[in-house]
């Protein structure tokens, strides 16, 4: 059982950027919390970040060897028709995650271009909202390996 795990543009500066709103884990720390809950799933996982749309998209096009997404598109949930379309074309369940709760927050935070294309969205638990995702991740990839 093998789930992507794609975080977005500036979460590589997690720690230090808006560390009020995004609170004050590394991506690196985040990372390690969701190897380690991984491995008491039972599940593989690869985890890539990129500021980059295309490279996103990229990834997701070559993802048809796993059996779930775990996606945080950060500001490109607001944007991206092409992140939108990749996960539509590919098929395979993704769980859009948010460490802040962006239907608080500005006016255009609160759309997600994603969310109708997800399986489900988590939004509002800090990195606690990545280790929700991935057990969400977990459970319809079993789901699926087990009716496929
Ligand atoms: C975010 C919310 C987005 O609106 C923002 O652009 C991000 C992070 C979150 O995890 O809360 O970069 O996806």
């Amino acid at each position: 059982m093998k789930i992507l795990v794609i975080h977005g543009p500036n979460l590589n500066l997690l720690g230090t950027r808006e560390a009020d709103i995004y609170g004050s884990q590394t991506l690196e720390e985040i990372n390690a919390s969701l190897k380690k809950l991984s491995a008491d799933l039972g599940v593989d996982i690869d985890i890539i970040q990129s500021n980059h749309e295309g490279e996103i998209v990229d990834f997701i096009q070559k993802s048809d060897s796993f059996h779930a997404l775990l996606i945080n598109p950060a500001a490109y949930t607001h944007t991206s028709i092409a992140i939108r379309d990749a996960i539509a074309a590919v098929k395979i369940p993704a769980v859009e995650i948010h460490l802040s709760n962006i239907h608080q927050r500005e006016e255009f935070r609160q759309k997600s271009l994603i969310a109708p294309v997800a399986h489900g969205q988590i939004s509002g638990f800090g990195p606690e909202s990545y280790l929700l995702g991935l057990r969400a991740a977990a459970s319809i990839a079993h789901a699926k390996k087990g009716s496929s």
